[in-house]
């Protein structure tokens, strides 16, 4: 299939569903351009993704990963790519950094409603690495999509593949957490990741968790200052 020949794979029109969906028309090639508009559902995009071979994590593929919560929530949490538990159940965060992400958010009474959770890479890379640049880059068309439809006022970045991927910034997380980015009309704020909070428990002050507590009620004053100014 020729390159420019897939950019008619992204115009699905209102009435396309899985069901419809042709499963010969792959998108192939990283460099195949996904526009904003191609998706009008969550739904619609995880059929590409499933059979998506825009880089080589497809090769290892058990489910793509599309992302959890409400698809209206004010906030998107966006962490780097799925792990095992992810790939297996086609949902993000549901292994133990997702048990402890869950508690951070419902700390300052974030729920489902309020989160939209997804990740930079939709598929598992191999050993649980981190995504390269080249398979962020591949995605990237996906997430835009995501925050496109999903229009979140606040973005949480979950460590540092998807600090690099949305703002840019290189810097180490430790250095830039906690801070907001204002961008093209929404806050973002690089936080910790949950496995690195894992793997350092203590609660003291200074600590990365306590650190976490400080920035979870940032957000959480963000949000109130945000939906009080637009009621
Ligand atoms: N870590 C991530 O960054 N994303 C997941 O979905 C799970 C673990």
């Amino acid at each position: 299939m020729a390159s420019d020949e897939q950019i008619g794979l992204f115009n699905l029109s209102e009435s396309s569903t899985p069901a419809s969906f042709d499963p010969d028309t792959i998108p192939t090639s990283a460099k195949v351009p996904i526009p904003p508009g191609t998706y009008d559902s969550m739904e619609q995009m995880s059929v590409h993704c499933n059979v998506c071979q825009r880089c080589e994590l497809a090769a290892g593929r058990t489910h793509a990963v599309i992302g959890r919560g409400s698809v209206t929530a004010p906030i998107m949490l966006v962490g780097e790519g799925p792990g095992q538990f992810e790939d297996e159940s086609g949902i993000p965060f549901v292994g133990k950094s997702g048990q402890l992400l869950d508690k951070i958010l419902e700390s300052v009474r974030l729920t489902e409603n309020d989160v939209f959770i997804c990740n930079v890479v939709k598929c598992r890379p191999p050993d649980n690495r981190n995504p390269s640049i080249q398979e962020a880059e591949a995605c990237n068309g996906y997430l835009r999509e995501q925050i496109r439809m999903v229009d979140p006022k606040i973005i949480l970045l979950t460590g540092a593949v998807a600090m690099r991927t949305l703002l840019g910034i290189r810097e180490g997380i430790t250095k830039v957490r906690g801070q907001w980015y204002e961008r093209e009309g929404r806050f973002y704020m690089p936080i910790f990741h949950p496995a690195y909070l894992l793997r350092n428990p203590s609660r003291e002050k200074g600590s990365p968790k306590w650190l976490m507590w400080q920035d979870v009620q940032s957000v959480r004053t963000k949000l109130d200052e945000i939906q009080t100014a637009a009621s």
